[in-house]
């Protein structure tokens, strides 16, 4: 084990992560559980082979500049890289890996979460009964969307969109999907596939964005694309709030067109658009996807096991620069 390598440590990771690196590293760890600003990052990182960081350290073309030579290679505890400029990476021989994978099944279970609570009103039920405003069962109250026979429709189909649409199955929902690519049959398992992500939107009864951020797809759920959807549409957002156009959203569902969103990523988060905060339509978590005891150990383990690989001289896992 790479005991002489020096590894520092963002972020207060899950303690069986972090017993795992102060056995097998050198370590130096942050003992408060807040992102390190740039200056700071780039001072603790002098004298450090490696860094294990979360989504919350922006590894900028200049951070990346400014790192030192010692610094061989980054693990991300995540599946998303948009905070990680990776061609400054590659120019400089960065060896960039993250943790893909391991966190599909618990952020399809939050994508599925969203999709219930919007579709079945579950804040404005759950409001109701502890402000003690519920006098008893009327044929009338409460009604939300049912799923079965819904079309379902998952933008990005990767393994986290594809844990979605296994879900979305056994509701009896109908698969349509948008993907870079069209899967192999066996993967698409019946799903329908549509070459545009615009033709998509006009069969999401259901729409679940599983899609990773990249600057193409900024604010890709916007006015023009809403109009499109089918009316009093649900959406969920488990992916980056930067997929969605914030005003274009909150003012369909003040509206009534988009019936209810459910959304666990927000653009700029911590800080969430307060105008979600008023409406009764909109079910919100802190981006929680990946946030099992199981998944984030099996996230930390991914992200050590690279390491590993990469301070043995072999080719690390998951290797994204
Ligand atoms: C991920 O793994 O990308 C999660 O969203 C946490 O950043």
């Amino acid at each position: 084990m790479p005991q002489n390598v020096k590894l520092l440590v963002t972020r207060q990771f899950p303690a069986n992560v972090l017993e795992r690196c102060q056995r097998d590293y050198n370590c130096t760890l942050n003992p408060n559980d807040t992102d390190w600003p740039d200056e700071e990052l780039i001072d603790q990182s002098f004298g450090h082979d490696a860094i294990f960081f979360s989504s919350g350290n922006k590894f900028t073309a200049d951070v990346i500049a400014a790192l030192p030579n010692e610094v061989k290679i980054l693990a991300t505890f995540s599946v998303g890289y948009e905070h990680i400029d990776l061609s400054a990476a590659l120019k400089r021989n960065l060896v960039v890996v993250n943790t893909p994978h391991v966190l599909n099944e618990a952020t399809a279970d939050i994508a599925f979460m969203l999709m219930l609570c919007a579709s079945r009103r579950a804040r404005e039920a759950d409001k109701m009964v502890r402000n003690s405003d519920w006098h008893g069962w009327t044929p009338t109250q409460l009604l939300g969307i049912g799923m079965q026979g819904k079309r379902l429709a998952i933008l990005g189909m990767g393994g986290i969109g594809r844990e979605v649409a296994k879900r979305a199955r056994s509701f009896g929902m109908i698969i349509h999907y948008h993907n870079r690519n069209r899967l192999p049959e066996h993967l698409e398992q019946g799903a329908i596939y549509h070459q545009s992500a615009e033709d998509l939107m006009k069969v999401a009864d259901f729409l679940s964005i599983n899609c990773p951020m990249t600057p193409k797809m900024k604010y890709f759920l916007n006015t023009d694309k809403i109009k499109l959807l089918p009316n009093q549409a649900i959406v969920v957002n488990t992916a980056r709030g930067g997929l969605v156009h914030d005003d274009s959203l909150i003012s369909a569902l003040k509206s009534g067109r988009v019936f209810a969103a459910g959304l666990d990523v927000f653009g700029g988060e911590p800080a969430v658009n307060p105008e979600y905060l008023k409406l009764d339509n909109v079910f919100l978590s802190p981006h929680i996807g990946s946030a099992t005891f199981e998944t984030r150990d099996a996230m930390g383990f991914l992200a050590l096991d690279s390491l590993d690989a990469f301070f043995a001289g072999k080719e690390p896992l998951n290797r994204i620069a």
